[in-house]
């Protein structure tokens, strides 16, 4: 922990630069205990608003002496951090304004209890105690450092911790004082969870599940806690929240796969996915596991069984999540307290959830990031990327996370290593596939064409409309340039990984403890694995599969989007993996309209979908917002809208060039941080 909490003198220069706002003054609401989760931990309400306390695993337990004696169950307490020597109302009320401001877990119902603490020997002033008066402040914390004489108890703290500033739940014990951590519990209304999660704090890296839902509303409450206890923490994604897909493992919670039948032939984790445990040392919070197709498939929304489909914030509130990182697209469009979602994208599952909920994701090159201990769909084929709303937040976690350290052997990915360039050696081209565009919308194609044309003015590129298929086609290699091989490789490959780790156990075990029974599990895999064929699909046509796959990088790495001189990548390709403008929705029949569209859909003269593109030929491919076009919803019977979004394709490896293209293009204006809620912009 040594270095991570700076909170003192970085609080004190935030206070110098706050004009003291007063806070208002309102009655408390009293501390209300409502249980005990499963995990030993507190959940209490403070008026309407409902917390989880780490009670189980204090964040500090402190030696101090009680004057007088107090015995009180437990008490909302705010630490507050100075190096002043004289603590006056104006000190109390900056910190007070600031928290308020910065963070939505504190509020002043933890005003109960006050801990301040000083780097050097202070004295609250009259005017400090006439304000904590004003709070009916009952109970003052004090450190070594630290004087004060009011019209409350006052506890002497022997052995001051290295404790964040922010609310904490105290409990007063004969010597000592435990101090918990304190999460606020959001609703997930929209449904995209499978259940919050937090750092229990037991020394050993295990997270809980909260186990609390919201009866009224049928919602799982998630746990986010508080801002304050990062500030001053220097690491990349310090206080991030950052919701999980249920692939990936973290030790402690089960990892279903979005399956309550391999939920239950699994045991709980006990170890995290490196690429979590990345995002853990880079200071991010894990809130919770997030709902996605079983086992990664594509299902529509009407296919999913065992689940309930997550609802998109967007338009009518009925459009389509997509699949199968359905339940992070649709979070980050939804909810302002949560940061990030990481995805997975094997075929489409990152890119068309954020163009669904037009919001940021990515399918990075092909082995950016370890996926060991995350389920796997295709080895070969498998990516991780993240759903942000801002372009500068979606980028500054990106490069932190995409450590070279945890790029992929070349094993895995059957593909040369992967180098990863952080420059400004931008694209000087803009291909324009004629095949794949434009938009199917006609309202959604001139914003598309604004956006090519700053583009092409930013960075002085030049417009080639060409033919994608005709390009591939023409490749003199026999295996390259057919699609029919290259597609069928990318099929033994997502088949036989997910076979192999996940459908022969679970088929095996699963007759086995119920009497030679199938499991239930969603039509999107039933037929699959019952006919699954071991002597077809094994080991030996994974790895032939793998080696088509890298003859097609390779050609495409020469002859399409290729390396010069000036740039990583010659081009930048565009393309729509969304429904170019058109709403799709959660159920079936509304599809059916000529004004509405199914996602996935293969353009009437390419081979392949634009979504399948990079699986085959590794490149990196990023869904980015670029506005937004009316519809008249057959749900609301209302004019609603549905967002446009477009994808911006470089050659593997060229991924942090175009994060920089990207950074640019925000700085210029053209991309903009997008909202939650039922518009993007
Ligand atoms: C308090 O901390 C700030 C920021 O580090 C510093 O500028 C200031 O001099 C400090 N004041 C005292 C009294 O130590
Ligand atoms: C303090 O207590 C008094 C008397 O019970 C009450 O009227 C007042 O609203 C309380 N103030 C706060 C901030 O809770
Ligand atoms: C974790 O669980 C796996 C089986 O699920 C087991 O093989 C392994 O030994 C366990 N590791 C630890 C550290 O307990
Ligand atoms: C823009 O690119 C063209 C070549 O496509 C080049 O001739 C021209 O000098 C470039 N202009 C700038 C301002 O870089
Ligand atoms: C692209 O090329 C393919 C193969 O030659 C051809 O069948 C198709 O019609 C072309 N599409 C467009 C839009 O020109
Ligand atoms: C196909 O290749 C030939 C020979 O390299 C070239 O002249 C032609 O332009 C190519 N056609 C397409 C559609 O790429
Ligand atoms: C493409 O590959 C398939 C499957 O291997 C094969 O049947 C077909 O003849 C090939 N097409 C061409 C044009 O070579
Ligand atoms: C599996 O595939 C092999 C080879 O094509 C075939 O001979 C065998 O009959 C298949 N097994 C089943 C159960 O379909
Ligand atoms: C709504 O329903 C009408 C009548 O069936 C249909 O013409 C229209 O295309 C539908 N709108 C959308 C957005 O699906
Ligand atoms: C465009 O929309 C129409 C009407 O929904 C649909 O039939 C067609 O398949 C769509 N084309 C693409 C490429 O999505």
């Amino acid at each position: 922990m040594a270095g991570r909490f700076l909170v003192s003198s970085f609080l004190a220069a935030n206070l110098a630069s706050i004009s003291a706002s007063a806070v208002p003054i309102t009655k408390r609401n009293p501390y209300t205990f409502v249980l005990n989760n499963p995990y030993g931990d507190a959940i209490f309400e403070l008026g309407d608003i409902s917390y989880l306390a780490n009670t189980k695993h204090p964040k500090a337990i402190l030696s101090a002496t009680c004057e007088p004696s107090k015995s009180t169950s437990a008490i909302p307490v705010t630490v507050i951090k100075t190096n002043v020597s004289s603590i006056s109302k104006a000190t109390l009320e900056s910190a007070i304004g600031s928290y308020l401001d910065g963070d939505d877990v504190f509020n002043t119902d933890f005003l109960e209890g006050l801990y301040v603490s000083s780097s050097v020997k202070a004295k609250l002033d009259a005017s400090a105690i006439e304000y904590l008066a004003s709070f009916n402040t009952s109970l003052v914390f004090l450190d070594k450092t630290v004087s004060a004489k009011g019209k409350f108890s006052t506890i002497s703290v022997k052995n001051s911790a290295e404790l964040p500033a922010g609310p904490f739940l105290a409990t007063i014990g004969s010597n000592s004082v435990s101090l918990a951590s304190v999460y606020r519990l959001y609703p997930d209304t929209y449904r995209t969870f499978l259940f919050g999660a937090y750092d229990t704090n037991d020394g050993e890296d295990n997270h809980s599940p909260l186990g609390v839902f919201l009866p009224k509303f049928w919602d799982p409450m998630i746990p986010v806690p508080s801002r304050i206890y990062y500030w001053g923490d220097e690491r990349p994604l310090a206080g991030e929240r950052v919701a999980i897909k249920d692939l990936y493992d973290v030790k402690g919670l089960q990892t279903s796969g979005g399956s309550q039948a391999w939920a239950h032939i699994t045991p709980t984790s006990n170890g995290t996915a490196p690429s979590v445990q990345q995002i853990l040392d880079l200071g991010g919070v894990v809130i919770g596991k997030q709902k996605l197709a079983q086992f990664a498939s594509g299902a529509n929304p009407w296919e999913w069984q065992d689940e309930h489909y997550p609802f998109n914030p967007r338009g009518d509130g009925w459009l389509t999540c997509s699949a199968s990182s359905s339940g992070g697209g649709c979070s980050i469009a939804a909810y302002d307290w949560l940061d990030y979602a990481i995805g997975s994208d094997t075929g489409s599952s990152m890119r068309r959830p954020a163009a669904v909920s037009g919001t940021y994701g990515q399918r990075p090159s092909q082995g950016m990031i370890s996926l060991e201990r995350v389920l796997p769909l295709g080895g070969a084929t498998d990516t991780a990327g993240v759903f942000s709303r801002d372009p500068y937040k979606w980028i500054k976690f990106a490069k932190a996370w995409y450590s070279p350290s945890l790029h992929q052997d070349v094993t895995v990915t059957g593909l040369s290593p992967l180098v990863v360039p952080d420059t400004d050696a931008f694209p000087k081209t803009i291909l324009y596939p004629v095949d794949y565009l434009p938009l199917n919308n006609s309202a959604a194609e001139p914003i598309l064409q604004e956006f090519i044309d700053n583009l092409a003015r930013i960075f002085n590129m030049t417009v080639k409309e060409f033919n994608f298929t005709a390009t591939v086609q023409n490749w003199t290699d026999p295996v390259a340039s057919n699609f029919t091989r290259l597609s069928a490789a990318t099929s033994v490959i997502n088949t036989w990984s997910a076979w192999d780790v996940i459908g022969r156990k679970l088929l095996s075990t699963w007759a086995t403890l119920f009497d030679g029974r199938f499991p239930p599990i969603d039509p999107a895999r039933r037929p699959g694995w019952k006919a699954f064929n071991e002597s077809v699909t094994n080991q030996a046509a994974y790895v032939k599969a793998q080696a088509t796959k890298n003859i097609g990088v390779e050609w495409y790495e020469r002859e399409l989007q290729y390396s010069t001189p000036e740039s990583c990548s010659e081009s930048v390709m565009l393309y729509d993996i969304g429904t170019g403008g058109k709403p799709s929705f959660r159920e079936r029949e509304l599809n059916e309209s000529p004004d509405a569209s199914y996602l996935a859909v293969l353009p009437k003269t390419a081979k392949i979908t634009g979504a399948n593109i990079c699986p085959i030929f590794g490149c990196a491919d990023f869904t980015i917002p670029i506005g937004q076009v009316p519809y008249f919803s057959n749900v609301t019977f209302h004019e609603e809208m549905v967002p446009v979004t477009i994808n911006m394709v470089v050659k593997r490896g060229c991924d942090f060039v175009l994060y920089n293209m990207i950074e640019k293009l925000a700085d210029e204006g053209v991309l903009k941080a997008v909202k939650t809620g039922r518009t993007a912009f």
